[in-house]
């Protein structure tokens, strides 16, 4: 049996269009797409696929239905078979369970959750409609901020009396347990009412079920904070949840786009005035849970951020890692002294969705120009910025993207590093025009890694690189994570599989072999500790497989297992248009080989560059009268320059299909 939330995670992360288009070729049609209906025989197609209301339906033979009715209609499979077919085109691991006693108990238990959770909301309505308190306190004030009715019955808005335990007596004279009013925090541990005079907000999970509540005060100039919550349970985890995520999928799927607010008021209100795609963080910087969350729907994100610089600059600190999940990241600064909700209330809907078209901007580029208004003249800073901004960039999993964002930001910039800009460059470049298939067959890396005190050949280097080597190279691949990971991925995922066949040899030797001498390198201690383990293996001949790391003892190691073998390369729109094809993309199962080359390229990639960046500490360092000890160190710089523009030559080779 597959879990109910597995279920729950298939069906919304299946895309109609895309589970179709394996079949029947698709064209679009307006929002639509069309195509010959696989299910009857027709010459002109009447097969309509809308990718917005995630459905098929054709009007010749009158079948229809969600990604999962066509899987079923297709291939004959029994519903849940169609959900393990879709399960596994989407990467999505189910895990079958028998429902053991205990099982049906906890599922019970949650059950019961949801269903006390939403007396409670019916009890919190039904006062806000109600009851004189409820009117003249409550609605009075959803009115005043210009919520209609509806809605207020939409998003379960309601109305917590000032009494002590109005809601506590009623509920357990209706039969329910204190123990489950106090797990919810619907009641405190005195046997109170936790939500006293406050207007209530019920908080729903994707399916729409009520999972927790917030009450935010009536009372002004008392310190009780504004808003107070439900706790977590197993029904609500906040990290992993985004308020009115339930209200607006269809509508962010459809709008391939997710805005997002910080304040519950700011959803409802937007969402009021037809801009449905909007989900809140509740006021905290956005965690992993949340973006993976997003990512299910959209890989763009809208922020609109409430104008003053100080709490933009705040929050921006926290985004960084919304770049590292490959997402699109637009931002929108509302007015000084307005949020979403009262700068919507203020200018109206239309010209409120014409504001954040126009002033949305990329992330990166925003970050870039809000930080530099404060270096104006003072390169101390201005060099702080320009490491912020390149960690920033090199989080950017997809190439092309960093390259255009280097380039952006050194003309905003205006920095002379042109260098960093043409070394960008060059390498997208050779990636674009090296389509030469035989090189790309090299399976031998042919690096050395220099020794960090290294002497090297003494031979002149070409002169027009002679004085651009004091420019720190900032090439596509400033040092980051992505690449142990990838490494760490490959072991676990192919690790046992036959990279030279004549040389009988896996591909977790040809990795581990080519970087044995840099492990020490590795910063991530997760990914060292599946390197390290490989090559135990390895050494013990032992083969390298997916099982051993998903089955082991230690459960950091088994869920970053897990965690690697679902976050597989995706499609980016870059490479598409150059019909090239990153890595592993199409069939990653068959093109571990070329993943493997790439990655140690990359890791060594990144050590040249450690490299570079030392030297030219040491070249920075050193006086400027001790010129034998400064040639010395430029030719090093030279060489290392050559070494590093050897491995992007390499890069472009084994990245091009
Ligand atoms: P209004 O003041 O009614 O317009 O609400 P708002 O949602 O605009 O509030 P605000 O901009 O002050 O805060 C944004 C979000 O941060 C809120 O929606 C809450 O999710 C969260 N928040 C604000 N204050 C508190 C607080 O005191 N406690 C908690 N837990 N969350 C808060
Ligand atoms: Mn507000």
């Amino acid at each position: 049996m597959i879990p109910q939330k597995t279920v729950q995670e298939i069906l919304e992360t299946a895309k109609i269009e895309e589970v179709i288009q394996d079949y029947v070729n698709l064209r679009r049609r307006g929002v639509n797409m069309i195509g010959l209906c696989p299910f009857h025989n027709e010459k002109t197609p009447s097969f309509t696929v809308s990718p917005a209301k995630n459905i098929f339906k054709c009007f010749g033979c009158g079948k229809g239905g969600d990604p999962a009715k066509f899987v079923m209609e297709h291939e004959h499979l029994t519903y849940p078979d169609a959900l393990r077919y879709l399960a596994r085109k989407y990467r999505i691991e189910v895990e079958e369970v028998k429902l053991t006693p205990e099982a049906v108990a906890q599922q019970q238990a949650e059950e019961s959750l949801y269903i006390l959770n939403d007396y409670a909301r019916q009890f919190y309505q039904d006062q806000l409609f109600e009851t004189d308190m409820g009117k003249s306190v409550g609605l009075s004030y959803f009115k005043g901020r210009g919520f209609r009715e509806e809605t207020i019955r939409k998003f379960g808005l309601g109305y917590a009396p000032n009494e002590q335990d109005a809601f506590v007596k009623k509920a357990t004279q209706t039969g329910y347990k204190l123990e489950f009013l106090k797990k919810l925090g619907l009641a405190s541990q005195y046997d109170r009412d936790f939500f006293r005079n406050r207007v209530m907000f019920t908080i729903h999970n994707l399916s729409g079920k009520p999972i927790a509540f917030a009450g935010r005060i009536m009372e002004k100039d008392v310190k009780a904070p504004k808003y107070i919550n439900s706790p977590e349970t197993e029904i609500y985890v906040k990290n992993k949840n985004l308020y009115g995520a339930f209200f607006a999928k269809t509508a962010i799927r459809k709008a391939d786009e997710c805005i997002l607010v910080e304040g519950y008021t700011d959803v409802i209100s937007l969402h009021q005035a037809g801009i449905e795609n909007v989900v809140a963080s509740s006021g905290t910087s956005l965690t992993d849970g949340q973006i993976a969350l997003i990512k299910r729907f959209t890989p763009n994100i809208k922020i609109l951020y409430d104008g003053d610089a100080a709490g933009v600059k705040a929050a921006l600190r926290g985004l960084d890692m919304v770049l590292e999940k490959d997402m699109n990241v637009r931002v929108v600064l509302i007015p000084d002294g307005d949020d979403p909700d009262s700068y919507l209330q203020k200018v109206g809907a239309t010209a409120f969705q014409e504001f954040i078209d126009k002033q949305s901007q990329d992330f990166i580029l925003f970050k870039t120009n809000l930080l530099l208004a404060e270096t104006k003249g003072d390169p101390v800073k201005k060099a702080g910025l320009v490491r912020d901004i390149v960690d920033s960039i090199s989080r950017v999993p997809d190439p092309f993207k960093r390259s255009f964002y280097v380039k952006e930001c050194a003309r905003v910039m205006e920095l002379e590093e042109a260098v960093l800009v043409s070394e960008a460059n060059k390498a997208v470049h050779q990636i674009l025009q090296k389509r030469d298939l035989d090189k790309r067959k090299k399976q031998e890396v042919k690096i050395n890694i220099v020794p960090e005190d290294g002497e090297f050949p003494t031979e002149v280097p070409p002169d027009d690189q002679g004085e651009h080597s004091f420019v720190a190279p900032k090439p596509r691949t400033a040092g980051h994570e992505f690449q142990e990971r990838d490494i760490a991925r490959i072991l676990v995922e192919a690790g046992e599989k036959i990279y030279d066949e004549e040389e009988n040899m896996t591909v977790a030797e040809f990795v581990l072999g080519n970087i044995e001498d840099v492990l020490e390198d590795f910063d991530n201690p997760e990914y060292l500790r599946i390197a390290k383990e490989a090559m135990q293996l390895v050494l013990g001949k032992s083969p390298v497989t997916t099982q051993y790391f998903i089955g082991h003892n230690d459960q950091t190691i088994s869920e970053l297992a897990v965690d690697l073998l679902h976050s597989p390369w995706e499609y980016s729109p870059g490479w598409e248009l150059h019909e090239m094809y990153l890595r592993s993309q199409k069939k990653p199962e068959e093109n571990f080989n070329k993943d493997s080359l790439s990655a140690l390229l990359q890791f060594k990639l990144r050590k040249v560059i450690r490299l570079c960046e030392k030297n030219q500490l040491q070249m920075k360092e050193v006086a400027s009268d001790d010129s034998t000890q400064l040639l010395r160190l430029m030719k090093v710089q030279m060489k290392l320059n050559e070494m590093r523009n050897e491995l992007m030559k390499q890069l472009g080779m084994v990245v091009l299909k």
